[in-house]
């Protein structure tokens, strides 16, 4: 897969199993299926990433009424990994979280994912705070926040 090949859209419900397979092979507290099927009707975006007409990643971003923009799930499937899909998924998430008036972008990550972390650093994310215990295997989330311009404030 080149970079060429790959095209980030909106995902479709009929995307969901591969979504959701994706979800299974990648996370060990993977969301249930009848969650990512929830994501598509809240204020937000569900994406996938295609390379060669099949779904090789995906990404989820909510849009909450304080004007943050939430990162639920970003993942992309092993095989196809290091090859530039985790950054046009998120860096087509945060467009969206932009042209939505987001003032800033959040997610957690786990501590121990340096993989991940460095993907966020890359876009200018900084850590904002740690949540003990927040997944279920008992591991801390970093809190990571990145600014997009300035707060309106009422
Ligand atoms: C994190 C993830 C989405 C990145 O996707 P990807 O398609 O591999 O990302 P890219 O190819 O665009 O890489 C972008 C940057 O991410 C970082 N990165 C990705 N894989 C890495 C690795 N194995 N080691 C170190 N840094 C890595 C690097 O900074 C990389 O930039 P570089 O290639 O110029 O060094 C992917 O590794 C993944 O699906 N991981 C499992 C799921 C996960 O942890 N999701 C995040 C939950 S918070």
């Amino acid at each position: 897969m080149s970079i060429s090949e790959l095209n980030i859209r909106d995902a479709r419900l009929n995307d969901l199993d591969l979504i959701y397979a994706i979800e299974l092979e990648t996370f060990p507290d993977a969301y249930p299926k009848g969650l990512l099927k929830a994501f598509f009707f809240m204020p937000g975006c569900v994406l996938v990433a295609e390379a060669e007409g099949t779904i090789i990643g995906y990404a989820i971003g909510i849009f909450k009424e304080d004007g943050t923009g939430h990162i639920v799930s970003i993942a992309v499937k092993k095989k196809a990994r290091r090859k530039g899909a985790g950054s046009a998924l998120l860096g087509t998430i945060l467009r969206r979280f932009w042209s939505k008036s987001m003032w800033r972008a959040v997610l957690e990550v786990r501590k121990s994912n340096l993989e991940a972390k460095s993907l966020y650093e890359k876009f200018g994310f900084k850590k904002k705070g740690e949540v003990e215990r927040y997944y279920q295997d008992g591991e801390c989330a970093e809190v990571m926040e990145l600014l997009l311009r300035d707060r309106q404030r009422p």
